[in-house]
């Protein structure tokens, strides 16, 4: 991969010298979804599928960017000077945010560079490809630069460019995993504090298949936002009854004593979710470090059908992959992973059942849906690397 790349390079921008070659994984949650902007519990992990880039430093302040992924649209140019998203530049606005972050920060990007990428992540299946390309890019501004930042901090970066360069209202959840990303461990991460611990999946005789729905989602057209303030309305209401700081300090039972203080039935469905989910997240973890991964499956299917009838964020595609998923022997738990409204669902299934998953899985969407789904059985890696 690493030779193939670094020729790719050479043959777009002219040799490889001073060239070097970057990973950033992607990620998938298994649980905890739509709690990281209200202040919850998360558990995702980061994935061996990500991005790669080869970036070299060069002596102007021109920019030139090429993605294997987005071949048709050549070479991208641009410059470090005041750097502004361009919508017709697409891709290279998340390079350019995160450049454009470590300025304010007082890392100042001085120089233009040359960077090609290439990632093995499907775009816009909620595998979180451009967190990918955030921490990516902060990880080679690092090293290019000798810029002293912690991969805490790249993903603190990567978020920040991501809400205030690109527009999109995301949580923390996507660029901490990617960027704190450990081989075989998922991440508890409590988004109020940002203290986490890392958890062993030790899956024996099972592995984590994701399924594609082939349905691409882009939070800024989707209702994600939309969700993110229904969620703040609730707070607000019920802060006038209780003293609490985000939805994820409240219990299943100080919810539901205090949920008449909002008032509209929608947003006691999205404020449960938030507060269940969390709940959940926090029982999850407890299953799996007492070994209990029925119980731990239960309630991914239980946060699925939390956010297929109380948050609304799931839809045909997704549902119907995970109702089919439930139907299959061997299937230990199966819900929709990232924000929902398309991408993928992630589903733990005992080894002798995948071959069945992926067949019979895939033949209930292909007829009901009208065009076909993609399975990968994943592995969990660690955060961004130099090759
Ligand atoms: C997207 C966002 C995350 C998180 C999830 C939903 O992936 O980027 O911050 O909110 O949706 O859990």
């Amino acid at each position: 991969m690493k030779q193939q790349l670094l020729a790719k390079f050479g043959e777009i921008f002219g040799g490889t010298e001073g060239a070097k070659v970057y990973f950033a994984p992607g990620r998938v949650n298994l649980i905890g979804e739509h709690t990281d902007y209200n202040g919850g519990h998360v558990f995702p992990s980061a994935l061996t599928i990500g991005t790669y880039g080869v970036a070299r430093k060069r002596e102007d302040k021109v920019l030139r960017f090429y993605s294997l992924n987005f071949e048709q649209l050549g070479v991208i140019e641009s410059t470090v000077e005041g750097l502004k998203p361009e919508k017709e530049a697409d891709w290279t606005n998340y390079p350019k945010g995160v450049m454009w972050a470590f300025g304010l920060r007082g890392m100042e990007v001085t120089n233009g560079m040359d960077l090609l990428l290439f990632g093995n992540i499907p775009n816009g299946s909620g595998l979180s490809s451009s967190a990918s390309v955030e921490v990516l890019t902060g990880s080679i501004l690092r090293d290019m630069y000798g810029f002293e930042v912690s991969n805490q901090d790249l993903a603190l970066i990567g978020q920040y460019s991501e809400n205030n360069f690109n527009g999109v209202n995301c949580g923390i959840m996507d660029q901490f995993a990617i960027a704190m990303g450990k081989k075989d461990n998922a991440i508890f991460l409590d988004t109020a504090t940002l203290q986490f611990e890392y958890a062993p999946i030790v899956l024996e005789g099972a592995k984590i298949v994701i399924s594609y729905s082939n349905k691409k989602r882009g939070l800024g057209d989707s209702k994600y936002n939309e969700r993110r303030s229904e969620c703040e309305t609730a707070l607000a209401e019920l802060q006038k009854v209780i003293d609490i700081k985000t939805l994820g300090d409240l219990t299943e039972e100080e919810f539901e004593a205090n949920k008449g203080a909002i008032a509209s039935d929608i947003r006691i469905q999205r404020a449960k979710h938030a507060v269940y989910e969390n709940q959940r997240t926090m029982k999850a973890v407890a299953a799996l470090k007492a070994n209990n991964i029925t119980l731990f499956g239960e309630l991914m299917n239980a946060s699925h059908v939390s956010l297929r009838d109380d948050y609304e964020v799931t839809g045909i595609e997704l549902d119907t992959l995970v109702e089919e998923a439930w139907k299959i022997d061997g299937v230990i738990g199966s819900r929709m992973t990232g924000a929902g409204f398309g991408g993928c669902t992630v589903s733990i299934v005992k080894d002798e059942a995948i071959e069945t998953f992926k067949e019979q899985v895939g033949k209930a969407y292909l007829e009901k849906i009208g065009y076909a789904a993609d399975f990968y059985v994943v592995e969990i890696g660690d955060g961004p690397v130099i090759l």
